[in-house]
């Protein structure tokens, strides 16, 4: 369960995207350059994925709540789906996280009524099983979302993972997809996306192993799969224990899986431990530098290893997470953060960073999706959106296409973790023409004004504004409460020249065409 330390500063200098000119200025007056033919890469929409773990109130009742009259007959919470719907949810990994290091996927099959209870020793819990891969694969299906299974390769064996893959992916002629038919469904899913376990370089990880344990074991289990359907794609554990080495666990797992592994997996979770706004308003900073490391690790893995296929990055759990965490954190109600403002506009410049690394952060996932550490938040009665939320909607919603080079001038503040740290962060998403700019403004108290110059080409006239802001930066969300939601207005641009005052602690989605 990492909580991401300061473990040293990280001059903005130093981030590749995107870049600060030089002189900057004193003043609340900023200048961005862009250029549709400046690329950074094409942003894949896989980074507006998210996470459905058996923990807490995610699962049930979260997503699934058999009984409530808020349900289908299938036992899906209809209110739940639609929220997640309208987020735009392109990838849903499944079943941990944690819990995955210890889940046996054949308890989760069958009869409902007839599946084992297990005591499930992550969270210290029952699981009933009662939410099984039928339920998830079913459920990913009528949301329109890709799903991404977790195999166990904790306490779990190679046959295992292997067979998961073919009771789901194989067309037909085995016991196992006779098996399938039986329980109802004659025809694969289709699963492409395979997490080869999780966080196995924690301590606190079922079947923790060193990286050369875990690379041996996991090379194996990596062949049999992708011999059973060559098609998926399979996540390889990184490191999320940022107290240990972490960069001699991912250099080591890469040297093993280079070849079978298409991404490296990291998490990171972020916090305001010390009520520093400004501090923690940087913390995208961290994300920069950490996914930076990781692709120096991964390029000199595929130099030593020419013939291997592209390995990417996979944030396949992020969020902001410190306030309901702890030892003492088990049982059935748990991890149930309450975000403000603060926490949308760090969601904001995560979702940026995203962005202005899509040459090779390829899949991102949200941890989590409903009631533990999530946007959006139920009761037997209802639910609301937190703030984090809407951040979230916006780009998942927009921003796609090509991920723009931008030319930032932007007033600096100084941040005790990471040095001079801009006021804006911002990135840009290019596609069919449709410009799409995402500027979270830090200044908790004053406006900033940018000017946008389009190089070698032209901006609409018309621009649609959304901006996410709140009261004040503490401001939180409720049930029958909304303080921070999206204020919707429109601005104009004339030729090349886009200005707008960005409100203080704001973050403010600007659409328009550039052409
Ligand atoms: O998302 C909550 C937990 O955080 C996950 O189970 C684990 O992978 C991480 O430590």
């Amino acid at each position: 369960m990492p909580f991401q330390p300061s473990r040293r500063s990280v001059s903005t200098a130093l981030l590749g995207a995107p870049f600060l000119l030089k002189g900057q200025p004193s003043s609340n007056r900023s200048r961005v350059k862009l250029d549709p033919e400046r690329k950074i890469g094409e942003i894949d929409p896989k980074i507006y994925g998210n996470f459905a773990e058996h923990l807490g109130r995610c699962i049930y009742g979260g997503i699934f709540d058999e009984g409530s009259s808020l349900s289908d007959s299938n036992g899906y919470r209809r209110d739940v789906e639609k929220a997640i719907k309208d987020l735009n949810v392109t990838l849903l990994r499944w079943p941990g996280g944690n819990f995955s290091s210890n889940y046996h996927w054949r308890d989760g099959i069958g009869p409902r009524d007839q599946r084992p209870a297990r005591l499930e020793l992550a969270w210290g819990t029952i699981e009933s099983n009662r939410f099984g891969t039928h339920e998830f694969l079913n459920y990913a299906e009528m949301l329109g979302t890709e799903p991404y299974l977790c195999a166990n390769l904790g306490t779990g064996t190679w046959d295992e993972a292997q067979q998961w893959v073919e009771y789901c992916n194989y067309p037909e002629g085995t016991a196992l997809t006779k098996q399938r038919e039986k329980n109802g469904r004659p025809k694969p899913w289709r699963v492409d996306y395979w997490g080869l376990g999780n966080e196995m370089d924690g301590p606190w990880q079922m079947g923790h192993r060193t990286a050369d344990d875990y690379g041996k074991f996991t090379l194996e289990a990596a062949k049999m799969m992708k011999w059973t359907d060559p098609k998926i794609k399979l996540i390889a554990a990184g490191s999320s224990n940022y107290n240990a080495d972490w960069v001699g666990w991912n250099r080591t797992v890469l040297q093993y899986l280079a070849g079978h592994a298409d991404y490296l997996s990291m998490h990171l979770y972020v916090g305001n431990r010390k009520n520093d706004y400004y501090d923690f308003l940087a913390s995208s900073l961290d994300l920069a530098d950490k996914t930076k490391t990781a692709e120096g690790i991964i390029r000199s893995t595929l130099t030593e290893d020419p013939k291997a296929p592209a390995i990417h990055i996979a944030w396949d759990e992020w969020n902001v997470w410190y306030r309901a965490r702890g030892d003492k954190q088990r049982g059935r109600r748990i991890l149930e953060e309450k975000y403000n403002l603060e926490d949308a506009l760090v969601i904001a410049t995560f979702l940026n960073t995203f962005i202005n690394y899509a040459h090779i952060v390829k899949i991102a996932n949200m941890a989590q999706i409903v009631n533990v550490i999530a946007p959006i938040f139920t009761n037997e009665t209802g639910l609301y959106l937190q703030t984090i939320y809407y951040p979230l909607q916006l780009f998942a919603n927009n921003s796609f296409g090509t991920a723009l080079q931008l030319e930032i001038e932007s007033p600096t503040y100084e941040s005790q973790r990471f040095g001079k740290v801009p006021y804006l962060d911002i990135s840009a998403a290019h596609k069919d023409g449709t410009l799409v700019l995402n500027v979270v403004n830090r200044h908790r108290d004053q406006g900033v004004e940018v000017a946008f110059e389009a190089q070698e080409s032209k901006f609409s006239s018309n621009f649609e504004v959304s901006e996410v802001n709140g009261p004040d930066i503490k401001s939180e969300n409720d049930f029958g409460v909304t303080n921070v939601k999206v204020t919707k207005k429109s601005t104009q641009a004339s030729g090349n020249r886009l200005t707008y005052r960005f409100a203080p602690h704001s973050y403010t989605m600007l659409k328009g065409t550039l052409s």
